[in-house]
């Protein structure tokens, strides 16, 4: 299949016309990039799975781009989350309800609840009102891939897979949304994302935080994810510095992933800045680009150090850990 790129001055008419039609199209988002399709037609969303080589247990996020489009596809809102809605949509946090019936099961993976989100970026917002059908959306990776964060890393994983991508330049957040599920009685974060566990607390008053990364109440949770080819090792500890250096002198493939603070510890080594570790949201905007750095510069491991898990430092550390397979090595403190 030919894929067709669409620049950002393009109008979306095409694009929306492809998915009334049951196509993929790449599109941006505030966080990451996603592969959309009708979320009401089981053949384009099985096409999603084939295009990603997704699990086919892992459910869609199904994204909206009005209020109007929630009521067919949920049963019931509960305060809890008709509060976190007028707070934070449109805008990168995905919320959980009991589906109804309109929502095809191949969507849902079965489940009986949906994951819902209505994002704040405009082009996917125009790509939603003008295909005017709610549009099921991962992220535009091949499974277990970091997320695409510009067009070009939709192309390098999907051109001759899908109809099309729009190149909206690189997306603002640059980590998936934050996931929360609203069934229960107390709200339950599946997901870190830019939403913080804090700022969902100032809202609802009380959430409970234990599950990500020990029950896969959230399918996704289970799968390796955001690996690059490189394998990924963690470095924790008071001595991290100084072990990563000799580590890394020793090994020839090996580069670092780093913030750039500690760049004149490095002198000749392959050096991949993350930007100043005094800037986390910086951190999380780029991580995603400098892990497909790793492959870019053929480094065979990258070594990178635990980031504050602080507001959005969850988010980073919840992607790096995943990267990473469990290669964590304690150095010392
Ligand atoms: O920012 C984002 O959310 C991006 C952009 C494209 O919107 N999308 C995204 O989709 O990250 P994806 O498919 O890569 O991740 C969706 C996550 C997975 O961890 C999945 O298991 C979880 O949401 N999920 C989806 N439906 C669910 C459900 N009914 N219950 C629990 N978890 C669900
Ligand atoms: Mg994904």
């Amino acid at each position: 299949m030919k894929t067709i790129i669409y620049s950002q001055s393009h109008d979306l008419t095409i694009p929306a016309q492809i998915i009334q039609n049951g196509g993929i199209v790449a599109c941006p988002t505030e966080t990451v990039y996603g592969l959309c399709a009708n979320a009401l037609n089981e053949t384009a969303v099985s096409n999603i799975f084939k295009a990603k080589g997704r699990p086919s247990d892992n459910p869609l996020i199904v994204h909206i781009a009005s209020i109007d489009m929630l009521d067919q596809l949920v049963k019931d809102i509960s305060p809890m989350a008709q509060a976190l809605i007028d707070k934070f949509w449109p805008g990168p946090l995905t919320l959980i309800f009991n589906s109804t019936n309109v929502v095809p099961a191949i969507v849902r993976a079965g489940l009986a609840t949906v994951a819902i989100r209505f994002p704040s970026h405009p082009i996917m917002q125009i790509l939603i009102k003008q295909a005017n059908v709610p549009i099921a959306a991962p992220s535009a990776n091949v499974s277990g891939k970091p997320s695409p964060t510009n067009a070009r890393r939709v192309i390098e994983d999907m051109d001759t897979k899908i109809d099309a991508i729009i190149d909206g330049g690189s997306c603002e957040f640059g980590v998936e949304s934050t996931v929360v599920d609203t069934t229960r009685e107390l709200p339950i974060i599946l997901r870190p994302g830019v939403i913080t566990a804090q700022m969902i607390t100032e809202v609802v008053g009380n959430i409970k935080t234990d599950s990500f990364d020990k029950t896969p109440i959230s399918p996704g949770m289970k799968y390796t994810h955001y690996s690059p080819n490189a394998k990924v090792i963690i470095v924790t500890g008071d001595n991290a510095i100084k072990t990563i250096s000799n580590l890394v002198k020793a090994n020839p493939t090996a580069g670092v992933l780093l913030p750039q603070e500690y760049k004149e510890q490095f002198i000749n080594i392959p050096y991949i800045s993350l930007g100043s570790e005094n800037d986390l949201a910086q951190i999380a905007s780029v991580l995603f680009e400098k892990l497909r750095e790793v492959d870019d510069l053929g480094l065979e491991s990258v070594y990178t150090i635990y980031l504050p898990q602080v507001d959005i430092g969850e988010a980073i550390m919840n992607r790096l850990i995943k990267a990473c397979g469990n290669n964590i090595i304690f150095a010392g403190g």
